[in-house]
């Protein structure tokens, strides 16, 4: 149906009627939206979900009384039910559309009684989380699906483009990526049973695969690996975090982007961040014109233009040292007193990036004991080249850093962090074989989706949300 909605966009209604007096059928295929009854004419507004504007099918009451479209058939067509339609497209005298469907004949396929969950009205959005299975049907969820799809193209797009190979790191692994101990464990161990070691612990020799695994935090540790053999990759795939945060803008599964560039330091790498998130914005305003107008009035007032300003202002740049200090001057303003040494806050993030700069805004050398082992000590012993890039509304949207590409800093480190050398042997040879400075980052895609609809909560940008206490469907 997009196909025809744009046909009828580029052409004027009168050339499309005058397709229609060469009296070629068309014949449109989707799901009854509503359905509006008048004393000479049905109206019938169908979608097939390929656009956001449907069809307007009409029905001369004419067709009904000489029985070309039945009674029987008529009577099955409510909001929810498939149907096939076949007609003429001619020009509409009402406002909403120029061009409409009169219709020769409809079939109905599957028939929608009258408690099928998304009757014409406005549902919240809530109440959509419940009916999953349905809610890529309404408007508002279609959309974002559409946008979301053009988003994973986009990001493949920009990456294939700039010399990255697409790599496919594990789901399931025995290494923590980020050392924060956030995993979901992967077992088909008996749990009311399991086998015991002598000093009673569970004896995880006798697991699948032989030991304790999890599900992945982040592709990175993996992601090095290739980068420090085909130069520059990207991850694009599940992550899974066992986070006790019920928020809006966490899930327990969700998608991640990692790039890892060998040869790349962290100014190289806040470049390509910057770069990535300009070229995706970009390419989805470009090509979810009419999807993009719709979160623009309906969803949050003006994102479009918003994404448009973030597209063409270069990003701001703080240290963390001078971030907590723009943060101590107004530190009334928030819960979590900001204090050097301390996490940066969601809060904290959004004031930087909303009201500091006014942009999106990159902070870099955090304290090390907030960041993850992997990433590379400054010269000061105490902070380390890592970024997140913070923008407004949402906070942080990218973690990213140089890694330790140097073995002895890395295992002093590990050891600091009491993370076991054992587990990460693999890791550690990249650093003893043919080392290079690299670095990396990791984009959260459903945050990136969050950000250019305006939804307010992340789980309406996923299909099926899994968080704490929700994985129904
Ligand atoms: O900052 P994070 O934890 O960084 C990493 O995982 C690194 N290994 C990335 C790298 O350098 N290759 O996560 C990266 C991004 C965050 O900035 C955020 O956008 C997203 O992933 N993210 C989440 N998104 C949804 N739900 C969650 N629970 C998320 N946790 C992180
Ligand atoms: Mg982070």
């Amino acid at each position: 149906m997009s196909e025809l909605i744009s046909k009828i966009k580029t052409k004027s209604a009168v050339e499309i009627s005058n397709d229609a007096t060469e009296h070629k059928l068309t014949t449109i295929e989707g799901w009854v939206k509503t359905r509006r009854d008048s004393k000479n004419v049905t109206f019938i507004e169908v979608s097939d979900g390929t656009s956001l504007k449907g069809l307007q099918v009409v029905v001369p009451a004419e067709k009904v009384s000489s029985g070309d479209i039945p009674d029987s058939t008529m009577s099955k067509i409510a909001t929810g039910a498939s149907v096939v339609c076949k007609g003429y497209l001619v020009e509409s005298t009402g406002n909403n559309q120029s061009i409409e469907l009169s219709a020769e004949q409809i079939e109905v396929l599957g028939e929608a009684p009258a408690d099928y969950p998304l009757q014409k009205k406005r549902h919240t959005l809530e109440y959509l989380r419940e009916v999953a299975h349905l809610r890529a049907r309404t408007n508002t969820i279609g959309a974002v699906m559409r946008v979301r799809s053009t988003m994973a193209f986009a990001v493949h797009k920009f990456f294939q483009e700039n010399g990255f190979y697409y790599v496919n790191t594990p789901l399931i692994t025995s290494s923590d990526a980020e050392g924060a101990g956030e995993m979901f464990q992967v077992t088909t161990l008996n749990l009311s049973n399991p086998p015991k070691t002598e000093d009673g612990r569970v004896d995880y020799s006798k697991d699948f695969f032989g030991r304790k695994t999890s599900l992945t935090v982040s592709g990175q540790l993996e992601g090095e690996t290739y980068a420090t053999a085909l130069k520059n990759i990207y991850t694009f795939g599940p992550t899974f975090r066992a986070e006790n945060s019920n928020t809006k803008r966490h899930l327990a599964e969700f998608w991640m982007i990692e790039p890892e560039m060998a040869f790349c330091n962290l100014e190289g790498d806040m470049k390509i961040a910057e770069s990535f998130l300009k070229y995706i914005f970009s390419y989805t305003l470009e090509n979810c014109g009419e999807d993009m107008e719709f979160f623009s009035s309906f969803v949050e007032k003006g994102v479009r233009d918003t994404i448009e300003h973030v597209i063409k202002t270069p990003f701001a740049h703080l240290t963390y040292t001078e971030a907590i200090s723009e943060l101590k001057k107004v530190a009334d303003k928030f819960d979590f007193k900001p204090y050097w040494g301390a996490d940066i806050q969601t809060e904290h993030e959004r004031f930087l990036s909303e009201e500091v700069c006014k942009s999106p805004v990159i902070v870099t050398d955090y304290p090390k004991e907030i960041k993850s082992f992997y990433m590379m000590l400054n010269k000061d012993g105490k902070t380390v080249r890592g970024m997140d890039v913070l923008v407004p509304r949402l906070g942080e949207i990218i973690g990213g850093s140089e890694r330790e590409w140097r073995l002895d800093i890395l295992r002093s480190r590990m050891a600091e962090l009491k993370l076991k050398e054992s587990d990460y042997w693999w890791y550690l040879e990249l650093r003893k074989f043919g080392s290079v400075p690299h670095a990396g980052f990791g984009l959260g895609f459903e945050r990136a989706v969050q950000y250019v609809t305006g939804m307010q909560n992340i789980r309406d940008v996923i299909p099926y949300p899994r968080a704490v206490g929700s994985a129904e469907f």
